[in-house]
């Protein structure tokens, strides 16, 4: 007999305050539905809120959702407008009413705004022109790569004359500037790497990966994450008291 799964959400402590999401799997869940890769990006769009709710819940502060790379333009075109248009949207049918009715909830956007197309860029600028620091911050990585917000950062701090330059000169010009680093990256869909996701705030990050695909990705998956995270013992390249 096939196990219940677990839904009673844990509660957290200070040791995981921030968590980093590497959503794939969105183009898997279509192909096992015989759906085009777009209605997989919907199921994924849909699955965001409830989870973002439910890691609140447990009393987590900063989600980082990884939703487009600097290398997602390779795509083919259909899909990038596609994936741009439903981000616009969930941004403006999701997002705002959500910061206009939770006065705990922001969302910051980590990545160049730059290159994204006008109309998303200026939904951006709305949206974090909303609401300052929350209790709660989803920060969406958009056009982000970590790679690219390394170089931007040092660039940065070449041009506020720092040198030597140091980690802490680096760690303030980065896009995440305002968040922790992430104590906790769960991956889904099964892929065992970190793709240009918060490579230079990652560096002692635990990692989880699921074979479950981003559209599925549920409550039981949250918990066995946490489960998973608390089972860990995190040294920080340091020895345990007993070693
Ligand atoms: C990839 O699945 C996932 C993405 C391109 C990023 C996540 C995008 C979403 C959750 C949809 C919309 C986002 C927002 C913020 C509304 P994939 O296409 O790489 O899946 P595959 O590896 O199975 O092909």
């Amino acid at each position: 007999m096939a196990r219940a799964k677990k839904t009673e959400l844990p509660r957290v402590d200070e040791r995981l305050q921030s968590i980093g999401i590497i959503m794939d799997g969105n183009g898997r869940w279509a192909k096992r539905r015989l759906l085009p890769r777009s209605a997989g990006h919907v199921a994924g769009a849909k699955a965001i809120q409830p989870i973002l709710e439910d890691l609140r819940k447990i009393g987590i502060h900063h989600v980082t959702l990884y939703a487009f790379s600097t290398e997602n333009w390779k795509r083919p075109e259909e899909e990038v407008t596609g994936l741009m248009e439903l981000i616009y949207k969930y941004l403006d049918e999701v997002v705002i009413p959500k910061i206009r009715a939770d006065e705990n909830f922001c969302m910051r956007f980590l990545g160049d705004k730059a290159r994204l197309p006008e109309k998303l860029r200026n939904k951006c600028i709305e949206v974090e022109e909303m609401a300052g620091e929350r209790e709660f911050v989803c920060n969406l990585a958009l056009n982000y790569g970590g790679r690219d917000e390394i170089i931007h950062a040092v660039n940065e701090a070449i041009k506020d004359g720092c040198s030597p330059i140091t980690e802490e000169d680096i760690s303030r010009r980065m896009y995440t500037s305002h968040s922790p680093d992430p104590d906790l990256i769960i991956r889904t869909a099964g892929e065992l790497r970190v793709s240009n996701f918060l490579i230079w705030q990652g560096a002692y990050s635990e990692l989880f990966v699921t074979d479950t695909l981003w559209p599925d990705f549920s409550r039981a998956d949250i918990i066995a994450a946490i489960e998973a995270f608390y089972k860990r013992k995190r040294r920080f390249g340091g020895l345990d008291k007993e070693e």
